[in-house]
């Protein structure tokens, strides 16, 4: 007996079958929550669906101004991009996807929650522990990862069960979508060697034949402004990421090393996200002092490897998160992007009021304000250290005394 069981439900073939296979094979009574990061979906279907699997209830909770407060904005401000590349757009999603489960097992009494991942990926290990880190009495169910049916079995269960899928059997990628990009896997994708067909891609699909500019502004850090007009951070993601895509820009093909130990290629399309990175990091040179930039800049690294690896709930994640916060007070200004057809970009410009670009420092014109004499001193001292260790080895070599 599963009991009240609040299932994180996507409205496709494996979360569709875990609602049937949860009531008639563990008797359980399933809430399915669906949950609105900004994919392309149709809500009030995906509720419908839900029901009609069996779920004696069925809640749509839109997320996105969450999402992109709580989650994105931190993650921007961290300049997190997973081995370099990847701008954790999934990885951000499964924690607030997570804190609505728990809510809503709260408000349903459930005992536990479900998702429905394989084995084999990340977001698996991102709803349980996450889960864990907010509500460690909830058990966990992972319905797919214990009934052993290959995808032919699953769409053979709906089928006979009247499920209502969409799924054809021909269906060939793998698609994860929300705010701050998507990932595309499977089919050919699974060969590293071939380059992805065209017809992948739906977010970079370049239309554009001229460069295309914009200008973004930040406030302590976050981006609150396009071409100097206000926007809520959802829109001005979407917009964004209608921009960048429509040049091509945004695109990454990798293999990617999950946390599970498996190597996989993944290919991302993230307008969006990439752009916004590239500005924060562009106006942070600006205004960073030099030792905090260093120092924040080992840290982003780690930012990204634990919000990958389902840590988002976690002490590390969370001092951390203080550090960037605290480094983002004076990181304010405005940031000019060149999208160029064909998938480029251009940092061209910044500028910031509290910014420490100080042009009577900078400039090799005549007229600076830099006292020259001074550098001669610091400079004999700063290299003393190494001159000394030279000398030394000097001496080894010829065998002389001091
Ligand atoms: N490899 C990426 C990640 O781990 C994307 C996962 C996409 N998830 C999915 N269910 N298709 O974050």
């Amino acid at each position: 007996m599963a009991g009240r069981v609040v299932l994180a439900y996507s409205g496709g073939l494996d979360t569709s079958v875990a609602v049937h296979w949860m009531t008639a094979e563990l008797g359980g009574e399933v809430i399915a929550v669906a949950v609105d990061v900004g994919q392309e979906a149709d809500f009030e279907a995906i509720r419908q669906r839900a029901l009609a699997a069996g779920a004696v209830e069925a809640v749509v909770v839109d997320a996105k101004d969450e999402f992109a407060a709580d989650f994105i904005a931190p993650s921007l401000a961290a300049n997190a991009l997973y081995e370099g590349r990847y701008p954790l757009v999934s990885a951000l999603s499964r924690p607030v996807i997570v804190r609505h489960l728990v809510a809503e097992a709260r408000r349903h009494g459930a005992g536990a929650v479900a998702h429905g991942c394989t084995g084999k990926g990340n977001d698996q290990v991102r709803f349980e522990v996450g889960t864990r880190a907010l509500a460690p009495d909830l058990d966990i169910l992972a319905p797919v990862r214990v009934w052993g049916m290959t995808r032919e079995a699953t769409i053979a269960y709906a089928e006979k069960h009247d499920l209502p899928i969409t799924i054809s059997r021909d269906r060939i990628y793998s698609i994860d979508e929300n705010l701050w990009g998507k990932a595309i896997e499977c089919g050919i994708l699974e060969d590293p060697w071939a380059a992805p067909p065209e017809d992948v891609f739906s977010l970079t699909v370049p239309t554009a034949t001229e460069p295309v500019e914009l200008v973004v502004g930040f406030e302590a850090g976050v981006p609150v402004s396009l071409d100097g007009t206000p926007l809520r951070l959802v829109d001005l993601i979407a917009k964004v990421g209608a921009v960048a895509g429509s040049t091509g820009f945004g695109r990454v093909d990798m293999v990617e090393g999950r946390r599970v130990g498996i190597k996989s290629r993944e290919v991302y399309e993230c307008p969006a996200s990439l752009a916004l990175i590239a500005a924060h990091q562009d106006l942070e040179g600006l205004t960073l002092e030099r030792d905090v930039a260093h120092e924040k800049l080992r840290l982003e690294p780690r930012f990204a490897e634990l919000a990958y690896d389902g840590m988002w709930f976690s002490p590390l994640r969370e001092a951390i998160s203080a550090f960037v916060t605290s480094t983002q007070q004076h990181v304010t200004g405005e940031v000019r992007l060149r999208f160029l057809p064909g998938g480029g970009l251009d940092v061209v410009g910044r500028r910031s009021p509290v910014g420490l670009y100080d042009h009577g420092l900078a400039t090799y014109d005549a007229a600076d304000s830099f006292r020259h004499e001074d550098a001669e001193g610091f400079v004999r001292i700063f290299g003393l250290g190494v001159k000394t260790w030279a000398a030394g080895q000097r001496r080894g070599l010829t065998g002389e005394s001091t």
